[in-house]
């Protein structure tokens, strides 16, 4: 970790709408950026009401989208979450209007969804993989690799021995498959950061779990590298940005969410592990907690909320 990075870390995340953040930023400086903005379903945030007009919410991802383009490095990589409502239009933006090159379509299955009432429930989110150049970029594959199902299972003597590379696919939840999935499987399959887990910072929402961040910053970055969060939050992707020795920078437009993830980062080191036990259903070193009613961010969410029926899967 440099003396910038350390100098960074407290003044980051800056409390600032990310668009005037990104107009800031020196031109091609950036190697990653990631941005989990808010997906439009009317998810009330400190200071930003989550529902607009379509067309408002669309161009408004064309605005802060052209900064993020606009910033990145020209071997740069930027990882977009996003929910079901606005996928595919945002896919369409990234790749048709602003020209980034989309490499990977991710879905995130995560556990721990909540049961709806009239339809199937939701168990994963959009992770896009977008390079701004199809041939330069950033790829460590040696530093996500998992053990093939030829190590695991089989024993197979042709086996790779570094394994290989996770997959981007769909995964029934492990409790519907006969045997269910070891922890050690290699899907996508990481919670959402849950009311009782000891990594949930508690004041924020739409934490993104360390686990996520961890695979996507190892990947597509190397030490020493700038990363950027436009919607910083609760500063996980600062977080793990730190812990694995990169440079980070966040803009977030609440203050107060600003001033926390602040407190996050300055009680971490670099070298730190990543939070989120082994077995992904349960972490085990969370502390039995009652469970009180929050606020969720997506609309099979709130379908179950109003009801008053909310059953962790
Ligand atoms: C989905 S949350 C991000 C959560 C984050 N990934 C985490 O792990 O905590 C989106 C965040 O964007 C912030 N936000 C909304 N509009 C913004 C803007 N124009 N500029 C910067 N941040 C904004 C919200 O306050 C909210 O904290």
């Amino acid at each position: 970790m440099t003396d910038q990075n350390d100098d960074r870390s407290q003044a980051e995340p800056r409390a600032i709408d990310c668009v005037q953040g990104l107009a800031a930023l020196e031109e091609g400086s950036v190697d990653l950026a990631f941005a989990d903005p808010p997906f439009n379903i009317g998810y009330d945030y400190d200071v930003y009401h989550d529902k607009h007009d379509d067309d408002r919410y669309l161009n408004w991802t064309r605005e802060w989208g052209e900064g993020i383009v606009r910033a990145l490095k020209p071997n740069g990589t930027f990882w977009l979450a996003i929910g079901d409502e606005f996928a595919a239009e945002l896919k369409m933006i990234f790749q048709r209007e602003l020209g980034l090159v989309c490499r990977n379509w991710v879905v995130w299955y995560y556990t721990f969804g909540v049961n709806c009432v009239r339809k199937f429930n939701r168990s994963h989110a959009h992770l896009f993989y977008f390079v701004k150049d199809a041939n330069t970029f950033c790829f460590n594959d040696e530093t996500i690799r998992v053990p093939s199902a030829r190590q695991l299972i089989y024993a197979d003597s042709r086996s790779n021995p570094t394994g290989r590379l996770p997959d981007d696919t769909w995964i029934l939840r492990p409790q519907d498959v006969s045997g269910g999935f070891p922890a050690s499987d290699d899907v996508w399959w990481v919670s959402r950061v849950c009311g009782t887990f000891k990594e949930r910072a508690g004041w924020h929402g739409c934490q993104m779990p360390e686990k996520i961040l961890g695979r996507i910053i190892k990947a597509c970055s190397n030490e020493g590298d700038l990363v950027l969060d436009p919607f910083s939050g609760s500063g996980t992707t600062l977080a793990v940005a730190k812990k694995l020795n990169r440079r980070y920078m966040g803009f977030e437009l609440s203050p107060e969410y600003a001033e926390r993830a602040r407190d996050r980062l300055a009680a971490i080191q670099p070298g730190d592990p990543l939070e989120g036990g082994e077995d992904p259903k349960v972490d085990p070193s969370a502390p039995p907690r009652r469970r009180s009613r929050r606020k969720f961010r997506d609309p099979d969410d709130r379908e179950s909320s109003l009801s008053g029926k909310l059953f962790p899967l």
